[in-house]
């Protein structure tokens, strides 16, 4: 009697081929449909974009790596929910590009961070994190203190938002020098920090 499946099993290149075939069918029928899923394409209620200056704070956080010890992704488990507070949702994300949900944790998750210190407490911690947390092994980021804007690659940056889909307004770009007037890029990443997962109405 003879056994089709010995062919592809005797045969590695038609093997290939089909495993490709079987995997990219799996990949369609689990990704396509959240594509077009309300939950995972809607921003959540209140959602807004970032200011110009947290816009800076969160390219400086890119920049700096700060999203290769920090994830910004709190998981449905107890043991996320009661450290970090509630678990992220799709909603939430719809305005990044890219994502920074990171996939490390050597320092804690920042995803609810915003208001749980002063912008005092940020400021010496990024300076020297060893003056406000002796244990801490985060590196200091003392430069970001001396380094300005450049106002025309922020308004740049806001009509390159805008056009992948993030609703900046005209007077949100036209208004981008006084919301950097005279920041630094310390600024900057503070502001973007004491934002974030403040906008979640339902969180705890
Ligand atoms: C080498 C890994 C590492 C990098 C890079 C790093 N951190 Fe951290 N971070 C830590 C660790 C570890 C802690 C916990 C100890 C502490 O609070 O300093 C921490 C704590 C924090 C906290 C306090 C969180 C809380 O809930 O108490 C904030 C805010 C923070 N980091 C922001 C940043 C920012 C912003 C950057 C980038 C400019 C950054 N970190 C880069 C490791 C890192």
């Amino acid at each position: 009697m003879s056994n089709k499946h010995e062919i592809i099993e005797k045969n590695i290149g038609l093997m290939i081929v089909l495993v490709v075939i079987a995997i990219s069918f799996g990949g369609l029928v689990e990704i396509v449909p959240l594509m077009f899923q309300k939950d995972t394409t809607e921003p959540i209620e209140g959602l807004r974009p970032l200011t110009a200056l947290e816009l800076q704070g969160r390219d400086v956080y890119i920049r700096e790596g700060c999203n290769v010890c920090h994830s910004q992704m709190i998981r449905s488990l107890h043991s996320e929910t009661e450290r970090y507070g509630y678990f992220s949702v799709a909603g939430e994300f719809v305005y990044d590009h890219p994502h920074v949900w990171g996939s490390k944790r050597t320092g804690p998750d920042l995803a609810r961070v915003g208001g749980r210190y002063s912008d005092r407490w940020h400021r010496v911690h990024l300076n020297n994190p060893r003056d406000v947390v002796p244990e801490s092994n985060m590196p200091s980021f003392w430069w970001l203190e001396e380094r300005s804007i450049d106002s025309d690659t922020m308004k740049k940056k806001l009509s390159v938002l805008r056009r992948l889909g993030v609703p900046y307004t005209d007077e949100d770009i036209a208004t981008v020098d006084e919301s950097i007037k005279g920041k630094t890029e310390m600024d900057a990443v503070i502001a973007y920090l004491q934002q974030l997962g403040t906008l979640l109405s339902y969180k705890r």
